[in-house]
């Protein structure tokens, strides 16, 4: 199958530049190599293309700026995902998109299923929401919305690169523990995306690590890998704080754990694994292109 991935430098679009496979290729178009806003401009690139499955894993990530450039995150969360679904759709090929845990409020408790009640805190929840709405109004038949959370890589901007340069650079750090949520590699989200486009997935489901942690759990297993795999020389006090302490300017979800059980319905063979283990195996493959 020729997979084409709408983004090319973000965190998901670099893991599936390194996807490897005899059987599919994956071509990965940037910004400057499809217009997402020229719906008939669009449709062109990707037929040119000979597309046989398209992955959308391009967004407006900028989930503080979105609550005040509401227009632009709409135009990629929204517009651009309805144009990606009705091209998909007029070539008759599957669809595959990624979608967040700040659709739901978090005030649940208890980990969210696909079909739970929507209620984003803000612009990019309500803009993810509203490209999921799109999708399903126009082409449920071969989409599907892989909602996930946490997302870090090796490659660009993440909390675990951020931690790492803050325990290497502070004399302590205070992090939120009352925010409950699911690191999630992105290497680990690539292949569910891949795997889920080629065996024909669709409808609204659920992908992340396995396991839960507050943002201070995860920080406390960043410093503690991170000291073991020599990534960090020296361990610097971190301090558990509540959200009221760190505000910013939107709101996130107290609780967005993920139920998985729909995805584990439709691809019995995928395995997961726990977010620590997935952390580790990202932290070494960090130290190897650090090296
Ligand atoms: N990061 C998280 O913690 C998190 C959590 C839950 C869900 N998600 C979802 O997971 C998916 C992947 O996230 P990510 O972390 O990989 O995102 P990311 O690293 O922020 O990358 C964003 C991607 O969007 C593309 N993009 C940004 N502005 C664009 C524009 N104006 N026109 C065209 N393309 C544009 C970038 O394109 P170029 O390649 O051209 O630069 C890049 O490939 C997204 O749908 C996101 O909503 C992420």
């Amino acid at each position: 199958m020729k997979i084409i991935v709408i983004g090319k430098s973000g965190q998901l679009a670099w893991e599936l530049s390194q996807f490897v496979s005899t059987e599919h290729e994956v071509v990965c178009l940037g910004r400057n190599d499809i217009d997402l806003q020229n719906f008939v401009a669009m449709t062109e690139c990707l037929k040119h293309q000979k597309v046989e499955g398209v992955i959308n894993a391009s967004a407006y990530t900028l989930v503080d700026k979105a609550q005040s450039d509401i227009d632009n995150a709409y135009a990629l969360n929204s517009e651009a995902v309805g144009n990606l679904a009705q091209a998909c759709k007029s070539l008759f090929v599957p669809f595959v998109h990624i979608s967040t845990d700040f659709v739901f409020h978090g005030d649940k408790g208890v980990p969210y299923l696909p079909d739970d009640k929507i209620q984003p805190l803000g612009v990019y929840g309500a803009s993810k929401a509203e490209g999921e709405k799109l999708i399903t109004n126009t082409y449920s038949e071969r989409s599907c919305i892989i909602r996930t959370s946490w997302v870090y890589s090796t490659h660009g901007n993440n909390f675990v690169k951020t931690m790492l340069n803050l325990m290497r650079t502070k004399p302590e750090i205070s992090v939120i523990s009352d925010q409950i949520g699911t690191p999630t590699y992105a290497k680990g989200l690539a292949e569910a995306s891949v795997a889920s486009l080629i065996n024909n997935v669709s409808g609204i489901h659920h992908y992340t690590d396995t396991g839960v942690a507050s943002w201070y759990d995860f920080a406390v297993a960043i410093q503690r890998i991170g000291l073991e795999l020599g990534l960090l020389d020296k361990i610097i006090p971190i301090k558990p704080i509540t959200t009221e302490q760190y505000p910013t300017p939107a709101q996130r979800p107290h609780y967005s754990v993920l139920d998985k059980c729909s995805f584990v319905r439709a691809l019995p063979e995928f395995s997961f694994n726990h977010w620590q283990t997935q952390l580790h195996m990202m932290m070494k493959s960090l130290k190897t292109e650090l090296s």
